[in-house]
């Protein structure tokens, strides 16, 4: 038997579309799952449906990394956390200096820096990359964040970049972000962005809900999605939508509590452990926490006797609101990537980012096709005039949305994220002052003055 070229370890449903689409692209592999009796016929069944004399098949560890070229390529595509460090610890023993191990979950990009060292103590090159793109992506193009040991990635990018989504100009939706965690990090936070889109999404559709139908609010969004409002989130919304079983709407049925794997929540404890208000994704987050409360909402809406508004909300001010809402989800997020980037000295590309963003990722759209060139000038949103331009014209429309929101009670974290972050931003005078003189009244912790030079502390004695 010939060896092959790439090995991968774990046929989930993100690992069975990635062997297909690395098969696809003519790449021999070797492929790995574990003989539990749960998952004893997923190997089998894989082989049988996927035969094919450049694909080879192991349930044992120890032959599956011998059927592979050195240096060898591995890409791991187990859970994240412990059942990495599990697969790692078995493979181990069995590699040799310069082997590459790729780690393909969503992974905490500090677990991966753990790994990398761990890893780079025996030689053994390690990548933790970012994928992104769902199970169709998987297997059709996803987007690819690889980051680590840059040597390695050289070594893997032919096989990655042919498996990846394309840009409009044919380029691979894939690009070494940069050294440690940097790959899996930026994934965390393309998460923490897709949380508050989605919620964003959700929001508009709420309050469209009160007095139009599903058809109808699915026409509103193929109307905006014929817009710069067009991404793949609002593509799936208006399928969503119209999805009917019987005669009624599945979404109808769908129970009104939103799961969540950790990214989203990971995303908010960087941004608030390293200062940054990334304030909707964290919104976000609790929204889809607060909906997991469905038993105590519905005593409380009860005893409450919640009546929401006979008024229509203007599709005109909730289209506003939405554009608004965008715009400033994404000046968070890669506010945040850069300083954690900064931070970590990673030096990640944010035009870069945004192009590897521009398809095959779940919050591919219009919007990031323009942070690409935005990127290339600016490190920031709010540095571009046109963009508080925009803002600033919208600004209206989300006030006007979010007080017929509140009158008709309905609830609009997100959207009020968005809007209270703007308010909070473009403040020059914030009752900070008052924060601080309560510190330092009960605590000593001290103040600066505006009539003194900055980095000069003071205490009163009150
Ligand atoms: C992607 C997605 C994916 C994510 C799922 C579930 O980019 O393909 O972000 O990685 O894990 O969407 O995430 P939650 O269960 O946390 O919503």
């Amino acid at each position: 038997m010939s060896k092959s070229s790439f090995g991968l370890i774990g046929l989930g449903v993100m690992g069975r579309s990635l062997a297909q689409n690395i098969l696809r692209n003519k790449f021999s592999l070797s492929v790995y799952n574990r003989d539990t009796p749960e998952e004893a016929h997923v190997l089998t069944s894989f082989l049988e449906h996927n035969a094919s004399e450049i694909l080879h098949g192991f349930t044992s560890l120890k032959e599956f990394v011998e059927s592979l070229d050195s240096p060898r390529k591995i890409l791991l595509m187990v859970s994240a956390g412990a059942p990495v460090d599990d697969v790692i610890g078995k493979l181990l023993p069995l590699l040799e200096e310069k082997d590459i191990v790729i780690d393909g979950g969503n992974s905490h990009y500090q677990d991966t820096e753990k790994r990398n060292e761990r890893l780079g103590e025996k030689q053994i090159q390690y990548l933790g990359c970012g994928i992104s793109g769902g199970e169709e992506g998987a297997l059709k193009g996803p987007s690819i964040m690889p980051g680590g040991v840059e040597e390695a990635y050289k070594e893997v990018s032919g096989v990655l970049e042919a498996i990846a989504a394309k840009d409009k100009d044919g380029k691979a939706c894939c690009s070494y972000v940069g050294s440690g965690g940097s790959g899996n990090f930026v994934k965390t936070i393309h998460n923490g962005i897709e949380y508050a889109e989605m919620q964003l999404i959700a929001e508009c559709y709420h309050s469209l809900s009160l007095h139009k139908s599903n058809e109808e609010i699915a026409e509103i969004f193929e109307r905006w999605n014929r817009t710069d409002l067009s991404s793949y989130l609002l593509e799936i919304t208006i399928e969503i939508l119209r999805k009917k079983e019987g005669d009624k709407y599945l979404l109808d049925l769908i129970l009104d509590k939103a799961a969540n794997k950790g990214t989203g929540s990971w995303s908010s404890q960087i941004s608030l452990g390293n200062g940054m208000p990334t304030t909707m994704m964290t919104d976000a987050v609790f929204a889809r926490y607060i909906s997991t409360l469905k038993e105590k909402r519905v005593v409380l809406f009860k005893i409450v006797n919640r009546k929401t508004s006979s008024k229509d909300i203007d599709e005109v001010i909730v289209e506003d609101a939405y554009r608004f809402a965008r715009l400033v989800n994404h000046q968070q997020g890669f506010s945040l990537v850069k300083k954690i980037s900064d931070t970590n000295e990673w030096h990640v590309d944010l035009s870069e980012i945004a192009r590897v963003w521009t398809n095959g990722c779940i919050i591919r759209s219009q919007l990031m096709e323009e942070l690409v060139s935005l990127f290339r000038d600016i490190e920031n949103i709010f540095d571009s005039k046109d963009m508080i331009a925009r803002l600033s014209k919208l600004e209206n429309g989300v006030a006007s949305y979010l007080e017929t929101s509140v009158r008709a009670k309905i609830s609009t974290p997100v959207i009020s994220s968005a809007y209270q972050y703007w308010l909070g931003m473009i403040t020059d005078r914030l009752p900070a002052n008052l924060i601080q003189a309560q510190r330092d009244f009960f605590g000593a912790h001290t103040y600066e003055r505006i009539d003194s030079e900055s980095g000069k502390f003071f205490h009163t004695n009150w």
